[in-house]
């Protein structure tokens, strides 16, 4: 089977995949052009969140291609659709990421309590002038009630870790989970009512139509004065104009984004903002994750090669 690996990967995936397909590596970081994509005459691309796969790219694929296995669990920046339509088979890498972007949700839920980058950049610039009573005063986890915005594998795996930190858990799903899952958390059948009583509201939800802008001005204002927002998902899920407004007039107290719309291009809002904290998406950033992302996405090809139902199928 002949596949085109649009960006670079963790060493021991490109060398399974060198190993086992008739593999075209981009040995770069840098996004393949639709032209590239358009010219490579292989049975299945092995893609990455960040390459958009919409229906005008979908459509100038060779027709050899039968499958589209991303290194992601996100599946946004594919037109589903149009994948289906053409036949294109869609697969992801859910489950092994997990764990690392619950990680970083937690991370930037205590940065931003914390106020660790204001901190950090205080230290950098050395702007120090010593411990005082009242300097960086933050947030305490233990006294706030943390609202998941989808309890997913990402969302619960949050909420374990929140409860180790003291929160108390509430979340809005579409579906209300079995109480094994739920462990005592409070369900919130609308967005609003869990808005409501948010004092950390974090989005691990995809994005979807239904997700666009979910976050805007109106929901911003249901938060508890002095919330944090935080965002591990997707950038489209929030109105950046309206998460800056917040933000500067201290309705929300500090926010965690690991993603943005548009990135890596961000609203410039955010970057003089001491109290937004702002990470590069690295939701799944460990050498670990990573390589299991690809391992994933391998099985995946590897199924669709043998002509078996791939694990991991989306469409
Ligand atoms: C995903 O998998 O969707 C992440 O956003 C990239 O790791």
């Amino acid at each position: 089977m002949r596949l085109l690996v649009t960006r670079r990967l963790p060493d021991s995936v490109e060398a399974r995949a060198a190993r086992d397909y008739t593999a075209t590596l981009n040995p770069t970081d840098q996004p393949m052009s639709r032209a590239a994509l358009a010219a490579a005459e292989v049975d299945g691309v092995l893609c990455c969140a960040v390459d958009r796969f919409d229906a005008e790219t979908i459509a100038v694929l060779q027709p050899s291609v039968r499958v589209l296995a991303t290194f992601s669990v996100g599946v946004d920046h594919i037109d589903l659709a149009a994948a289906q339509a053409r036949g294109l088979i869609v697969t992801n890498t859910p489950d092994v990421l997990t764990d690392a972007t619950a990680d970083i949700a937690m991370l930037l839920i205590l940065a931003a309590c914390r106020r660790a980058g204001e901190g950090e950049r205080m230290v950098r610039a050395g702007r120090w002038t010593g411990w005082t009573p009242t300097q960086l005063m933050g947030l305490h986890l233990s006294t706030r009630r943390l609202g998941i915005y989808g309890m997913g594998r990402i969302g619960q795996a949050l909420a374990a870790r929140a409860r180790a930190f003291g929160m108390a858990i509430h979340y809005h799903n579409r579906t209300r989970l079995p109480p094994d899952q739920e462990l005592g958390a409070i369900y919130h059948s609308n967005v609003d009512s869990l808005c409501h009583v948010a004092d950390v509201l974090s989005l691990n939800a995809p994005a979807t139509a239904t997700t666009e802008r979910l976050i805007d001005a109106r929901r911003l204002s249901l938060l508890p004065p002095g919330a944090v927002l935080v965002n591990t998902a997707r950038g489209a899920l929030v109105d950046d104009e309206a998460v800056i407004a917040a933000l500067t007039s201290g309705h929300l107290a500090a926010a965690g984004l690991d993603v943005f719309r548009g990135e890596p291009a961000l609203h410039p809002g955010y970057l003089s903002l001491e109290n937004a904290v702002l990470l590069p998406h690295l939701g799944s950033a460990t050498v670990e994750t990573r390589t299991a992302m690809g391992m994933k996405a391998l099985d995946n090809l590897d199924a669709v090669r043998a002509e078996q139902e791939p694990p991991d199928r989306v469409v």
